[in-house]
């Protein structure tokens, strides 16, 4: 486990109390949880806009499958992205809506891409792309704008 440190910040008053509601409402155990959680998604977020590196996330779309252009276009893009999508979960929601989650893993630019081309599609109420983190670790931006990977320490 990487060494523990302890930083201050200075906040106003009135964000502080916004952000200890949200602490208590999403019943983190201590602030220092919530900020490193902010922390975490903050740094994955900017690796993926950056577009570099390899990262696993998930893409959970919400479809009418009446339409059979998106049924066909989903199809089409998971079999031309085999590399890239590691499984695929549907649910029948109702009688008109879809529920896939796919599980991707690539380069971060290609998650984008393909996450781009399927929300954009009509008929599509729903899509959501989220980074869970780097293939290898967690991340860690550096001059430059360029990104370090580290191992990731399960008991971190
Ligand atoms: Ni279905």
């Amino acid at each position: 486990m990487s060494e523990i440190v302890r930083f201050s910040v200075s906040i106003e008053a009135e964000l502080l109390e916004q952000f200890d509601r949200y602490c208590q409402q999403y019943q983190f155990a201590t602030r220092s949880e919530a900020v490193r959680q902010a922390i975490r998604e903050m740094l994955t977020r900017s690796t993926w806009e950056v577009g570099s590196g390899r990262v696993v996330g998930t893409l959970t779309l919400v479809y009418d499958h009446h339409r059979a252009q998106i049924r066909d276009r989903l199809l089409e893009l998971q079999h031309s992205h085999t590399d890239l999508i590691v499984c695929v979960l549907h649910v029948h929601l109702s009688h008109d809506l879809c529920l896939e989650i796919l599980v991707l893993r690539g380069a971060a630019e290609r998650l984008g891409n393909i996450a781009a081309q399927l929300r954009g599609m009509k008929g599509v109420y729903k899509g959501d792309l989220v980074i869970a983190g780097t293939e290898e670790g967690e991340v860690i931006p550096i001059a430059g704008g360029k990104t370090r990977l580290t191992k990731h320490n399960p008991g971190s």
